[in-house]
Formats: structure tokens, C-alpha cells, sequence
């Protein structure tokens, strides 16, 4: 490689050219024609920042907390399976770069090393996400997950079948005939910790594979209340109406996400959705985005939104394709450096301070 990428745009040219092309399309593959695909970047470049001048910004504060949790700046690592689709040791590398760089990371269910080898990597915070399988496989997979120090669970809710591609998969995959390789089976569910009697091999335990299914509603949140001291972030929300619910159910934050477009084409796009679910959460508990932050800019408009921070999903698959552990750190340092140069040029000295008027839109 004769540089590194300069910025995210270039990192995902390079990472397609480096990923099988079945595998890339895996990753970067929306539902249907893609349009939330597309509409939920583009959707940052319909949003224009209103400068403040002459401001002194000889100091620029990114640190922040979220859900108390101590970060370098707002962002977070998204939850996300089989990270080895693109390096060998996938998550691993992932929360190392996390580790060093000093941000909160996701990890998911379907993560292709377990809730312990992961932990293992790292004294920084890391958040546990699950996918409602059933109330005997949740409670094996929060009790891991308290017992091995990670600090939030986030329970994703916009898939309402696991394994999203269980009825019709993605149309690229279609076309690719896609298997997921061996090495993103989801071990959390293998072996004699998980107690499930599943084995290597076996069809429940493949990335995005079908697995019997107890359905999610929103009385279940008290259960998972009643199983976990840990906080309970809702990922998957959309509306003002299921954010109010979430409030009356108590959650501690919520993430306004479409999971980066791949259950259902012409969702909203995520950003479009964060207005009202901040109004309907009127500060009762933190609420966060994802789906197509590509530039520290946008973390800056998320952030004057209202976010508390953001998550970032695909970018961390290309980092690894290109350089492993230190490319999803240069990943995360782009995305600082580009931040703090939008602050300091829009005149804003505090991420935890930022006034909504810096935005410039015309979406409600
Ligand atoms: C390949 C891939 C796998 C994902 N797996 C999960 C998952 O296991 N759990 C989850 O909650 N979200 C998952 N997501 C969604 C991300 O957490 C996140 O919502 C999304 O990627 C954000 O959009 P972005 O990729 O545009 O940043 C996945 C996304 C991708 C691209």
C-alpha cells in the first residue's frame, strides 16, 4: 500500500478492491433496490451547519460520557457479526483498535470470537448486544456478559426474525449464491458455556442463520429488567411513538437506527428519524444514530441534533480489509480529525454543548 486511505470514502474503494466480491457485497448490501442504502448518507449532505465566528477555540473538548461511560469523542464501534469476513481475527482487532484509541465498543451476538475471549482484550467499556432468541438463550447470553464486565446491553429490535435473510436474503447475496465462510459462526452459541448443545456445523449457529424465534414485544423489556442490573439500550427505534414507549418501559438509551438499511428498503433514513425521537424522548434517557456517518461533519450534525453519540458499522469492515487492528484505528482517527476541524471551523468549543442552531435543514 503506497498510503493509507485519507478519508472513509477512499477506505471503502480499497477495501472492495482487497474483499472477495462475494463477501463485499455481504457487507455493503442494503435490502431491495438499496434506496435507505443511499438516502441515509446522502441525507447528512441535505443538512448545512450555520457557523459561529470569532469564537475562541484555543480549547476543544471532545471527551465525553455516555451512559457514564468515559469516551475520546462520541463515537462508538456499531454491533456487528463476523468482522473475520475481512480479518482473521475479526473482532478481536476491533476492540483492540477501540482499546487504544479509547472508545465504547459494540459487540454482537453474532461476533465470530466469544463475550469471553473479547473481554479479554480490553479494560475499556464494551456494550453487549443480543437478538432476541429465546428467554433461556438471552438470560445464558446477559449472564455471560455481566459476569465478564461489559457494561450496557443493547437489544436490537428491528429485525423481528434473527437471521434477516431467513425468508429472502439480500438481493446481492441472492445473486452470489452467498454461504457465510466457516469462520463467522456464532460461537456465544457453541459449547459447553452457552449449554445449547449446538456444536461447529450446526445450522442455528451460522452467521444470519434461521433459529426458532420467541417473539419480542414491549412487555419483555420488563423482563429483561428483572434478569439484568446492567443498563438497557433499545437498538432499532424509530418513531416518536415507539421512542415514548420506550421511555414508559423505562430503557436508558436508544439507538435511532434502520441497522444500516439491510432489513427493509425505504425505511427512513435514520437521520430523518432523529428529530422526532429526541422530542419524544425530551431528555428521559440518551438516545444515539447510526446508518451512513461517513465524516466527522456528521457526527457534528448528530450531535447538534441532540445524539449523545453516534455508531458507525461498515466503516470498521473496511478499515479491517485494509490494515487489520491499525487500520480501524486510522478509521477512528480520521473521523476525530475531521470532527474537531468541523468544531473549530463552526465555532464550537464542547461536543456536550453544541447549540441546534448550527443546523441548516429542511426535513421536519
Ligand atoms: C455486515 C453487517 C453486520 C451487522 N450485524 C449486526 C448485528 O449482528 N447486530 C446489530 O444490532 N446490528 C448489526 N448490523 C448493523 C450495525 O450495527 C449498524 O446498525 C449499521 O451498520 C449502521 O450503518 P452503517 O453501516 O451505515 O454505519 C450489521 C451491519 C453490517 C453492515
Amino acid at each position: 500500500m503506497e498510503r493509507y486511505p485519507i478519508n472513509l470514502n477512499e477506505y471503502e474503494e480499497l477495501a472492495k478492491k482487497i474483499l472477495p466480491h462475494n463477501i463485499w457485497d455481504y457487507i455493503e448490501a442494503g435490502r431491495g433496490d438499496e434506496i435507505t442504502l443511499k438516502r441515509n448518507t446522502e441525507i447528512f449532505n441535505e443538512v448545512f451547519l450555520r457557523p459561529n465566528k470569532m469564537v475562541d477555540i484555543s480549547n476543544i473538548k471532545m471527551e465525553t460520557t455516555i451512559l457514564g461511560d468515559k469516551t475520546s469523542f462520541p463515537l462508538m464501534i456499531a454491533p456487528a457479526g463476523g468482522h473475520t469476513f475481512c480479518d482473521e481475527e475479526g473482532e478481536l482487532s476491533t476492540i483492540r483498535a477501540a482499546k487504544k484509541e479509547n472508545i465504547i465498543a459494540g459487540v454482537g451476538t453474532n461476533s465470530s470470537y466469544t463475550i469471553e475471549e473479547i473481554s479479554k482484550e480490553t479494560d475499556k467499556s464494551l456494550w453487549f448486544q443480543i437478538y432476541h432468541l429465546s428467554r433461556e438463550i438471552d438470560e445464558m447470553l446477559v449472564k455471560r456478559a455481566e459476569n465478564n464486565g461489559y457494561k450496557v446491553i443493547v437489544l436490537t429490535v428491528d429485525g423481528p426474525v434473527p437471521g434477516m435473510d431467513h425468508l429472502r436474503p439480500k438481493e446481492r447475496d441472492i445473486r452470489n449464491a452467498f454461504i457465510n465462510p466457516p469462520n463467522t459462526e456464532r460461537v456465544n452459541l457453541i459449547g459447553e458455556v452457552a449449554g445449547l448443545g449446538y456444536k461447529k456445523g450446526d445450522p442455528e449457529v451460522q452467521l444470519g442463520g434461521y433459529h426458532p424465534v420467541e417473539q419480542l414485544i414491549w412487555e419483555d423489556i420488563d423482563w429483561f429488567r428483572s434478569i439484568t442490573k446492567l443498563p438497557i439500550v433499545i437498538k432499532g427505534l424509530q418513531s416518536a411513538h415507539d421512542a415514548k414507549k420506550a421511555v414508559e418501559y423505562g430503557v436508558d438509551g436508544i439507538v435511532v437506527s434502520n441497522h444500516g438499511a439491510r432489513g427493509v428498503d425505504t425505511l427512513m433514513p435514520s437521520l430523518e428519524s432523529l428529530p422526532e425521537v429526541l422530542d419524544a424522548v425530551n431528555g428521559k434517557c440518551e438516545v444515539y444514530l447510526d446508518g451512513g456517518i461517513r465524516r466527522g461533519a456528521d457526527i457534528l450534525k448528530a450531535l447538534a441534533f441532540g445524539a449523545k453519540g453516534v455508531m458507525i458499522g461498515r466503516p470498521f469492515y473496511w478499515g479491517l480489509a485494509v490494515d487489520g487492528e491499525n487500520g480501524v484505528r486510522d478509521v477512528i482517527n480520521i473521523l476525530k480529525q475531521e470532527l474537531e476541524q468541523a468544531m473549530k471551523y463552526c465555532g464550537i468549543t464542547d461536543v456536550e454543548n453544541i447549540d441546534p442552531n448550527l443546523l441548516s435543514y429542511n426535513f421536519s
